[in-house]
């Protein structure tokens, strides 16, 4: 499989979309190269089969060569009408179409890798490690909103921001940080007085009970990095504060998320290349998106089955069933801190329940990328979602979240699962983990960096509580206001209103401006049915931790 020595770089034409300011890369032309010559590092053309039916030829990156597994001995024989199998295909090769999310790569045969197309040669190792992202600046050094006092411009509604939370800024407190303690409101203290809510001991662990990732699993294959939203606008004080800010339309923000994203982030080799392609988690399939660190007799196995109580997972299906006749858990562990209609939330303490939340963890790898998932639970606690029928409460999704954050963030990790989404489930996460801060008396954030569906989802909860909250107020309010009564920090406050061109200069001030588009775009979302919180239905106190019970565990 050694590539035929290139007579690099070959003549013939150049390699397009090669990262600016590094040479390009050496290209060999159509009929210069063969087969034996696609090895991990190469780019070349993919055919693509398209939803509609059709294909697309897309340039993808090899990542990975394997011979073509056996068949699985529980995979049911080829139809008697297939055609031959191709011999091309007896070699699979991982991709990653160029420009694309990660979430697309996949393993192709043979057959599909287009030789009449220019293909690229990898790039010299030293190289590819050149281009590193530059670090991102912390938010703070931020232009001070400043209350106007100005007529409002005709044909549209003009919210000022405080003068109360300007000198808060003024003063230095870093918008994406926490507000000044001193403005939560007593009541909200009172809530959050220390009271211990320690979780009943229940009978899930499952230790004893089938597979256990105990030992064998390094959660530490995960990279970091991925798309920052702070990195989407800089807060830093423009030097024409009348320069409108980076704006990106939906359209476009989705678009670039769409070709960047944590798709573009290094990887140790092996994080590269997805190793499950499905798990079945009850009654539903799922493809796997990213690599998740199951031990290695896991891997390339044609359906991963999860039980969807315990987490715990099997190789067979037959091998599920009679667990699930063992297994009497119906619900998460941890206690129920919330239920409203058929939605619960259950609380569960990452360090009294390790198996489930390791568990946990490897199947929400399999859906994040762009954050180092911990081996060593016991530091977060798990707050799941599930939704009741007749049988039992199902896994929706769920956040972690920091026994004791540094940095302020009342999030670590978000998912509903891929069945469940695009279904509102996720905008209800947010909405929780907001109201756990409300009670907490705190603001809170979500661990950077997001991914680029997490930017979305969160953008799209801060929009709509800001937008609901400006329409609200029949008076000016102040910045600092916004932030109290949602919870939602001074810093994503200021990106969600940059990002979606609300803040305007207006007479040596900046200002929060309404647009119509925003209004337009509110009035469709409010017109969607969808679940919400309902404060009243959550029973919860803030858990207090000893020094001890805080200590990392392993
Ligand atoms: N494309 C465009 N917009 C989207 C998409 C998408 N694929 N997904 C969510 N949105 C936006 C939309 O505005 C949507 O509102 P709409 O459906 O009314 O248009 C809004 O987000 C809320 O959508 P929900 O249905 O409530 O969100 P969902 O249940 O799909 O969950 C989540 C969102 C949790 C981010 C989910 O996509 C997920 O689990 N992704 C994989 C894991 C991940 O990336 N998590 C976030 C990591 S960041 C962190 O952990 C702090
Ligand atoms: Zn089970």
């Amino acid at each position: 499989m050694a590539p035929s020595t290139p007579s690099t770089p070959q003549g013939g034409g150049r390699a397009s979309g090669s990262d600016s300011g590094s040479p390009a890369p050496a290209a060999a032309a159509p009929g210069s190269y063969h087969i034996e010559d696609v090895i991990p590092g190469v780019k070349i053309f993919v055919t693509k089969p398209l939803p509609n039916g059709q294909a697309e030829q897309r340039k993808a990156e090899v990542l990975s060569t394997r011979p073509k597994p056996k068949p699985s001995a529980f995979a049911p024989p080829p139809p008697p009408d297939a055609p031959p199998p191709d011999p091309r295909d007896d070699t699979e090769y991982y991709v990653h179409y160029v420009e694309f999310n990660k979430r697309l790569d996949e393993w192709v045969g043979g057959s599909r890798l287009i030789l009449d197309k220019e293909m690229e040669w990898p790039k010299p190792k030293d190289e590819g490690k050149k281009k590193e992202r530059p670090g991102k600046a912390t938010p703070g050094g931020v232009t001070p909103l400043r209350a106007t006092g100005s007529p409002r411009p005709t044909g549209s509604l003009l919210k000022k921001a405080a003068t109360k939370a300007a000198s808060a800024v003024g003063k230095g407190t870093p918008l994406g940080k926490d507000a000044p303690s001193g403005k939560i409101p007593q009541k909200r203290r009172a809530k959050a007085e220390p009271g211990v809510d320690e979780e009943e001991e229940e009978d899930a662990d499952g230790e004893e009970d089938g597979l256990d990732a105990d030992g064998d699993v390094s959660m530490s294959a995960a990279s970091d990095g991925g798309l920052d939203a702070d990195g989407e606008v800089d807060l830093t004080a423009p030097s024409n504060p009348q320069a409108a800010p980076p704006v990106f339309s939906k359209k476009q923000e989705i678009e670039k998320l769409r070709t960047s994203g944590s798709m573009t982030q290094s990887h140790s080799e092996i994080s590269r290349v997805k190793n499950l392609n499905k798990l079945q988690i009850g009654k539903h399939e799922v493809e796997t998106w990213y690599f998740s660190p199951y031990p290695i007799e896991y891997a390339h196995l044609p359906t991963l089955y999860i039980c969807e109580f315990c987490l715990l997972y099997y190789p067979t299906f037959t091998q599920l069933k009679r667990h699930r006749t063992k297994c009497t858990l119906l619900h998460p562990p941890g206690n129920e801190i919330y239920r409203h209609d058929n939605i619960s939330f259950f609380e569960i303490d990452g360090r009294r329940q390790r198996t489930w939340c390791r568990n946990l963890c490897l199947i929400s790898k399999c859906f994040l990328d762009h954050k180092t998932l911990y081996y060593d639970v016991d530091p977060f606690m798990y707050y799941c979602m599930t939704i009741k029928d007749d049988y039992g409460c199902h896994l929706i999704g769920y956040f972690s979240k920091e026994k004791e954050s540094a940095e302020g963030y009342n999030v670590a990790c978000i998912l509903t699962l891929p069945q469940h989404q695009r279904k509102g489930y996720g905008r209800l996460l947010i909405e929780f983990s907001y109201e756990l801060s409300k009670v907490e008396g705190k603001l809170g954030s979500p661990e950077k960096p997001l991914s680029d569906l997490g930017l979305l989802g969160y953008r799209a909860y801060w929009q709509e509580k800001i937008v609901d909250l400006l329409l609200e107020s029949d008076d000016e309010i102040s910045l600092d206001e916004i932030a109290q009564r949602t919870s939602i920090t001074h810093g994503d406050i200021m990106h969600t209103c940059q990002a979606l061109q609300m803040i305007k200069y207006y007479k040596g001030g900046h200002i929060i401006h309404l647009t119509d588009a925003v209004l337009e775009q509110h009035q469709k979302t409010m017109s969607k049915v969808r679940r919400s919180i309902s404060p009243a239905a959550l029973k919860w106190k803030p858990p207090v931790f000893s020094r001890a019970q805080l200590a990392f565990g392993f």
